[in-house]
């Protein structure tokens, strides 16, 4: 193993998604992270919940690894 070496390299996003923003959001969302603070998304499906996540990875220099939630998937799997 390489010390140092960043295993999650390949959930890191290359090149800025297509995304287009709305109102405060990314402004929101960044001062939430900044204050260490999670953030629930919750608005219809298709309206764009996880497309927003990818910029969001891309300006704060994370890692994104999504997970499709379904009515099998127990609880505390989601929440561990
Ligand atoms: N703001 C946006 N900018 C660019 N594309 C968008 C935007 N909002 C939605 N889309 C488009 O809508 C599609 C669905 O968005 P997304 O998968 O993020 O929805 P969702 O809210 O996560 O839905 P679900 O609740 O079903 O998971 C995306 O693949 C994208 O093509
Ligand atoms: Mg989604």
């Amino acid at each position: 193993m390489i010390l140092g070496a960043d295993r999650l390299g390949s959930y890191r996003l290359d090149a800025e998604p297509d995304y287009q923003a709305h109102g405060q959001e990314i402004a929101t969302f960044t001062a939430a992270y900044l204050e260490r603070l999670p953030v629930m998304l919750k608005r219809p499906t298709g309206c764009g919940k996880t497309r927003f996540i990818e910029p969001m990875a891309r300006r704060l220099g994370k890692p994104l690894i999504t997970v499709a939630a379904h009515e099998d998937l127990p609880r505390t799997a989601a929440t561990e």
